[in-house]
């Protein structure tokens, strides 16, 4: 790859959970393209059900570096020609954020490269940029992932108000922990959306949980829940006499539920702050009956932004994205950048309230 002068070539590193991932990215006009990403999915954890973060960090350490090679190779880029590394500095498990911020920094450090830490969420919602000339602030973002469930208001790069937030499971672990309910593989969001399809849409009417509070115009308004929706499943799945029969026709009733409330509160935030753009983000944007329900909701007027799938789950393409925006501000990170298991996103104006959980395994409460 030629480097013309000034030009910003930087790595990018993401390992907050079970994917060890690198990327290539350049600016280009202003905006961030991807030159190359490597993504390593760790089969480990599925025998578990969940993540086992001693697991992660391990298999972060023995393959971040052939991922980072790899990820170079294919961009055609030398460690010569770098110009900056971005890291995911939290929220995540600690133990596999620690592998990646070492690894950032001894780079970074040995090259006297500019080193960014980005916040993992910020990633997520960058990560559109990469795909769609058109994606730009303001919007409301939906971040729905195994950690997060973030309802935002994102009036410019960096410039965020929480409009409300999971105060339990994430919506993402909801999916993860119906899944290991109805006996069906980890992680359960894509397994879900399959059976869904198949399931019929009346059988099981679970509770809609916090939908009532979008008319009351409180603090809770934009806020979910979904560890009671999980227990109403649970039940429903104990008392059925043949669960193979029911299996589809229970996650069409837990699907929908959770589709109900995350499509009415996005849709109610864009029209109140009349917003022309909205965009889904973190795993559960891989959701294509998400996707279609939002878009119809809100109809042609309002563009929802959503990106491919492997830019949805998590990889070091997003955190580049994120990256590239910071360092091309002139913001750095110090050679003491510590990784940290619940980060507060930089630019958010209201202060996380309730601490999100680290996604640990898909147990069953
Ligand atoms: O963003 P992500 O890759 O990792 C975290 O930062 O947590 O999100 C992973 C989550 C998992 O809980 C997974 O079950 C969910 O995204 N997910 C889905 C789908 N694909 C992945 N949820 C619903 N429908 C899907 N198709
Ligand atoms: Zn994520």
């Amino acid at each position: 790859m030629t480097k013309r002068s000034g030009a910003q070539i930087i790595l990018a590193i993401e390992t907050s959970c079970d994917e060890t991932s690198a990327a290539v990215l350049v600016e280009d006009g202003g905006r961030p393209a991807l030159r190359s990403v490597v993504i390593l999915s760790q089969d480990v954890h599925a025998v578990f059900g969940g993540v086992v973060p001693e697991l992660a960090s391990r298999a972060h350490l023995r393959t971040l570096g052939s991922v980072v090679d790899r990820a170079l190779d294919q961009a055609g880029a030398s460690l010569e020609e770098l110009t900056g590394v971005a890291v995911t500095a939290g929220p995540g498990l600690v133990g596999a954020l620690l592998v990646g911020v070492m690894y950032g920094k001894t780079l970074a450090w040995s090259r006297n490269l500019p080193l960014i830490g980005v916040h993992h969420m910020e990633g997520h919602l960058f990560a559109p940029a990469l795909e769609d000339p058109e994606y730009r602030p303001p919007f409301v973002g939906l971040l729905v992932s195994g950690g997060h469930t973030m309802l935002l208001d994102v009036r410019g790069w960096g410039d965020y108000r929480l409009l409300g937030q999971t105060r339990d499971d994430a919506a993402g672990e909801a999916f993860d922990k119906v899944a290991t309910i109805l006996g069906l593989g980890y992680p359960g969001g894509p397994v879900i959306e399959r059976q869904a399809a198949l399931g019929r849409p009346d059988r099981y009417e679970f509770p809609r949980p916090m939908l009532q509070e979008l008319d009351r115009d409180g603090p809770a308004q934009y806020e979910f829940s979904f560890s009671g929706l999980k227990t109403a499943v649970l039940r429903a799945a104990r008392s059925s006499p043949d669960l193979e029969h029911d299996r589809a026709d229970l996650a069409r009733g837990f699907q929908d539920a959770v589709l109900d409330v995350l499509v009415a509160k996005t849709a109610h935030a864009v029209e109140a702050l009349g917003y022309q753009q909205a965009m889904i983000g973190g795993g559960v944007a891989c959701n294509r009956a998400l996707a279609a329900r939002l878009r119809e909701r809100l109809g042609a007027s309002v563009r929802v932004a959503i990106a491919s799938n492997r830019l949805n789950t998590d990889n070091a393409a997003m955190i580049g994205a994120a990256g590239l925006w910071r360092l091309g501000r002139g913001e750095r990170s110090g050679w003491d950048l510590e990784p940290a298991a619940d980060l507060p996103m930089p630019g958010l104006a209201r202060p996380t309230p309730h601490r999100p959980r680290e996604r640990r395994s898909a147990d069953v409460t």
